[in-house]
């Protein structure tokens, strides 16, 4: 039986992670998934009650479970927390990628057509809508670098990549690249940065294990310009951790709204499901609407998706959802993040219970066929 560890945290959280829950006990009986979803304190809530943003007790069910499904950890109220490891994205977030070496961060940017007009790009760029998928290497790099200091003065932060965290996110994306649209594009600020010569070096070495796989590089000003002008070039983006970090921020915009952006954080270790990974939606906690019942939870949903797909091997489950959310996008409802000018838009729970009722029509309407 899986075991999913769900860590709602701060913000809006609880909110989407309530949906994505919903979403995950309609389909169990369905798809016979017998799922046992357990949930434990992360983030400025766990601070709060014990102390510490990420309890040993959170660490230790992460660590039992087959998949960890996260909210958002984090919020002003928390900003200023001394010292800074204790805050709840140094605290929780990081470690528990760190921790459990969830290196390869995968974003699907995707723009369905019923959304291109929620895009800020003009209608001729984002025709036929967009599917980039942004991989970003999660543990390397400037996040986690040492030394990092601050004594008021000076601050420090270090970039170190080693030639096998660039092996393995590599052949990630190749392996991505392969199943897709067969081409790569490798971002990196090589004409500045050695750790992106090293990078650059690297992809170059595995690419000649990925023959079919079309690969380029791009520095990663230009890819922040291209992703503007011209997006539909794009398949599949491999990248550092900062640099993934802000590209798909951007990607996700392309798309309508962050709140439409999934993510799975995947390591090597495997259960006797599949591969064991965390699940989270690409926006933070959002501080300024939580508690009001407008945030969109179908990034949310969309990464229980990706859960199922990746942790339980259930690709059928994951397809469902999918096609429940686009006709619950094709049938016009849109959260406010995506409403245009003159759409009312619904709240988070509506949306939650629409995807809820679609996952529902599609299962009888299968029954019947
Ligand atoms: C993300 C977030 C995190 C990151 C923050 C909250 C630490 O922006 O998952 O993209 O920078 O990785
Ligand atoms: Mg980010």
């Amino acid at each position: 039986m899986p075991t999913i560890a769900v860590l709602a945290g701060d913000g809006i959280g609880p909110e989407i992670i309530a949906e994505a829950k919903k979403v995950l006990v309609a389909l169990e009986e369905r798809f016979d998934l017998d799922l046992t979803l357990t949930e434990a304190l992360v983030g400025g809530v766990a601070y709060d009650e014990t102390g510490h943003p990420l309890p040993p007790a959170t660490l230790e069910l992460c660590k039992q479970s087959d998949a960890i499904l996260l909210g958002a950890v984090g919020g002003p109220k928390y900003d200023a927390i001394e010292p800074a490891d204790l805050r709840p994205e140094r605290g929780a977030l990081l470690p528990l990628r760190k921790h459990l070496e969830l290196f390869a961060n995968l974003r699907p940017a995707t723009l369905s057509p019923a959304l291109a007009s929620s895009s800020p790009l003009r209608a001729d760029i984002v025709e036929g809508g967009l599917d980039v998928l942004v991989v970003r290497e999660l543990t390397g790099g400037l996040y986690f670098g040492q030394p990092k200091s601050n004594d008021g003065e000076r601050a420090v932060d270090t970039c170190v990549y080693t030639k096998p965290e660039i092996v393995r996110i590599a052949r990630i994306a190749f392996e991505a690249a392969r199943k897709r649209g067969k081409k790569l594009c490798s971002v990196d600020k090589a004409n500045v940065l050695e750790t992106s010569r090293l990078w650059r070096t690297v992809v170059h070495e595995v690419a000649k294990e990925y023959p079919d796989v079309d690969v380029s590089d791009m520095l990663v000003d230009n890819c922040a310009m291209q992703l503007v002008r011209n997006p539909r070039q794009f398949d599949v983006i491999v990248t550092e951790n900062l640099f993934g970090d802000v590209l798909s921020d951007e990607a996700s915009m392309l798309c309508g709204s962050l709140g439409m952006l999934p993510s799975a954080s995947l390591g090597t270790r495997q259960t006797a499901f599949g591969t064991f990974g965390l699940y989270e939606p690409c926006h933070g906690s959002a501080p300024d609407i939580a508690g009001q019942g407008i945030a969109n939870p179908l990034a949310t949903i969309l990464s229980a998706a990706m859960l199922l797909r990746y942790s339980l091997g259930a690709e059928d489950a994951a397809l469902a959802i999918e096609s429940a959310v686009a006709s619950v996008l094709d049938s016009g409802l849109r959260t406010a993040d995506i409403a245009v000018t003159g759409e009312t838009p619904v709240g988070t729970a509506e949306m939650g219970d629409a995807v809820v009722a679609a996952l529902e029509s599609d299962g009888e309407s299968l029954a019947r066929d």
